[in-house]
């Protein structure tokens, strides 16, 4: 039988203790599993990462490669023989693993959706026979066009139409959301939905349409920064450092089981400013580039106007939240990666 730390209680906060934990990390050699392996191994916890490579990258565990209390396996989740039993011996799981990318997700909608909900309900299935608490990385693209200000957990949520592929994103993250509810109230899984907004940081690649790390790539490169439609659009940004701290005090925290909990930062800029003030911190002369969106995206295809979170619930439960600011976050990407 498993055994887990007990409760105990700090800074008004139910945490379980920090003992030596068994830890499973779906996407661990992605750009944010990676971060969080690294801050599990630091603690001191064993992790196992099942990673598929698919977009990840095993250099992004170059740090943590030949750690004695890390091991990797490069499978699919639900290709994995052996999910039921590393699942029943892990203390918790982030589950982290998915197709992402907004250019990914609207080339391949059919890969996009079977990754998103086959992995998931295999994960899921696996931890819910040994009541493995069970952390889900979802995603703030399941607001949709929203219209509010801020985004609330509570909100409802308005997705647009099957012909735009995006849209196959929100929807299968959307759909693990609800498998994961259900597992909690059919089977009493313990389970946490994080629904992440922008993350940036080192390791996260421009490849699959992610716009800071594009941008910087190409301001350096002294190419055009191109911009996606009328760059009016808002979006706020969170440093992978703060997204991995809150996703780790939520997983600790038994009273944010059952709940979906917004991670994100909150200082939104248009994307046209982006542009412009990642140009002046690398120094750089190129030119802004606007590009219609049907040039970069195959098929109908719609952008959302602005994207930010409400952080209340977050800050409620673990006392935190993100805490790097725009000008730090642009400086880091251009200093540090
Ligand atoms: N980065 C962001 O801004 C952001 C925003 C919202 C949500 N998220 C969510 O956070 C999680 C991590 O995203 P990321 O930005 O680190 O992306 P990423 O692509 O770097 O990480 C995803 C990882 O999952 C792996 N993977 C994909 N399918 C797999 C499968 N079937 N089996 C095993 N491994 C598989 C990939 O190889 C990759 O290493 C995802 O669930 C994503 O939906 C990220």
């Amino acid at each position: 039988m498993k055994v887990r730390a007990p409760p105990v209680r700090g800074a008004g906060e139910e945490l379980l203790a920090m003992a030596r934990q068994h830890i499973l990390v779906t996407g661990g050699a992605g750009f944010i599993g990676s971060h969080l392996v690294e801050r599990l191994l630091a603690e001191g916890h064993r992790v196992v990462v099942i990673d598929d490579l698919s977009t990840g990258r095993l250099s992004n565990l170059k740090a943590v490669t030949r750690h004695p209390e890390l091991r990797i396996r490069i499978e699919r989740v639900s290709d994995c023989r052996d999910l039921p039993r590393l699942a029943r011996q892990a203390h918790c799981i982030y589950h982290l693993a998915a197709a992402v990318g907004v250019q990914l997700v609207a080339r391949f909608p059919i890969r996009t959706i079977h990754t998103n909900l086959r992995e998931t309900e295999a994960l899921l299935a696996a931890a819910s026979r040994g009541q493995t608490p069970v952390l889900l990385a979802s995603t703030s693209e399941v607001y949709g066009k929203s219209g509010k200000p801020l985004f609330s957990e509570t909100d409802d949520l308005l997705i647009g139409p099957p012909n735009f592929g995006r849209w196959s994103y929100a929807c299968s993250k959307l759909m693990d959301e609800f498998l994961a509810m259900a597992y909690a109230q059919e089977r009493g899984l313990p389970v946490v939905v994080a629904r992440l907004f922008n993350t940036v940081g080192p390791r996260q690649t421009g490849r699959f349409g992610m716009v800071l790390p594009r941008l910087v790539a190409a301001a350096r490169a002294g190419k055009p920064l191109e911009v996606y439609g009328s760059g009016r659009q808002t979006r706020s940004f969170c440093w992978v450092g703060d997204t991995v701290e809150a996703l780790v005090r939520l997983q600790n925290l038994p009273a944010a089981r059952g709940l979906v909990v917004n991670i994100g930062g909150t200082e939104e800029i248009s994307i046209l400013d982006l542009a412009r003030r990642v140009r002046q911190a690398c120094g750089s002369r190129s030119i802004i580039k606007r590009i219609p969106y049907r040039r970069v995206f195959p098929g109908d295809f719609e952008d959302l106007q602005h994207r930010c979170p409400d952080l209340r619930r977050l800050r409620r439960l673990t006392g935190f939240r993100p805490r790097t600011p725009l000008a730090e976050i642009i400086r880091r990407l251009v200093v540090e990666t």
